[in-house]
């Protein structure tokens, strides 16, 4: 343990955009994320590490207070619940939809749909709201081949470009929302660290504007 502010990082396609947008908050790592298997990283801030993460556990290292602060996407919030977080900031980085999609041509026939996905609890929310019976069916990737195999009828994913839909024979349905990165906030680190946290939401926020990065 060490009392410098942590920062947590979601690893992939979020962290690529994530690290150009602390440097223009003037937060940079001492070597190279990208080409270390390391997990830990000191910054030119002495005060400040990094620490690079699954965008699932991102929520539990802030909410229990071993990351201070952490970068996550809106969909994972969302499907775990905010609870213990502050979500002070949208990065604006990493867009995307959360979208339900089927076979190309395939029509539900009225009955119970079986549907495949990651955010089961936002699954169950949205085909509640719609009035749809939809048997949910918990996995951890690669959800574009449940159709395919007929594990399920429509699968509730993110939707980037979707080439991923495409290449599988797929089409987007309907969107459940739109999603980007967010800055989120330990409660109690955000009281106990409050100068040094506040600056660098500031920082972040003038990094967002400066890049483009803001909601439109
Ligand atoms: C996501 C998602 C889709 C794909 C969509 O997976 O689950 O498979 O990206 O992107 P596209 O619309 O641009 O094709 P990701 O690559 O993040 O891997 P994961 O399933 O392991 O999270």
């Amino acid at each position: 343990m060490n009392d410098k502010l942590t920062i947590a990082l979601t690893k992939g396609r979020i962290l690529k955009e994530t690290l150009p947008l602390l440097t223009r908050a003037g937060i940079e790592a001492v070597e190279d994320i990208h080409s270390s298997r390391k997990l830990v990283f000191e910054t030119n801030r002495p005060e400040v590490q990094l620490v690079v993460l699954r965008g699932t556990d991102v929520p539990t290292y802030v909410r229990f207070g071993a990351a201070d602060m952490g970068v996550v996407g809106k969909d994972i919030l969302m499907e775990q619940g905010a609870e213990g977080l502050y979500e002070p900031l949208d990065l604006g980085i990493a867009r995307c939809r959360l979208m339900t999609a089927a076979r190309v041509g395939w029509r539900s026939d009225g009955a119970r749909i079986r549907v495949a996905t990651k955010f089961v609890n936002i699954a169950r929310a949205y085909f509640a709201q719609q009035g749809v019976h939809a048997d949910l069916i918990k996995l951890y990737g690669a959800l574009e081949l449940a159709p395919i195999m007929n594990l399920a009828d429509q699968i509730v994913d993110i939707v980037d470009t979707g080439n991923t839909l495409r290449a599988n024979g797929m089409e987007p349905l309907q969107e459940i929302a739109t999603v980007s990165s967010r800055l989120v906030v330990n409660k109690a680190a955000m009281r106990s660290r409050y100068t040094a946290i506040t600056q660098i939401i500031a920082d972040l926020t003038a990094a967002v504007q400066e890049g483009g990065n803001a909601a439109p």
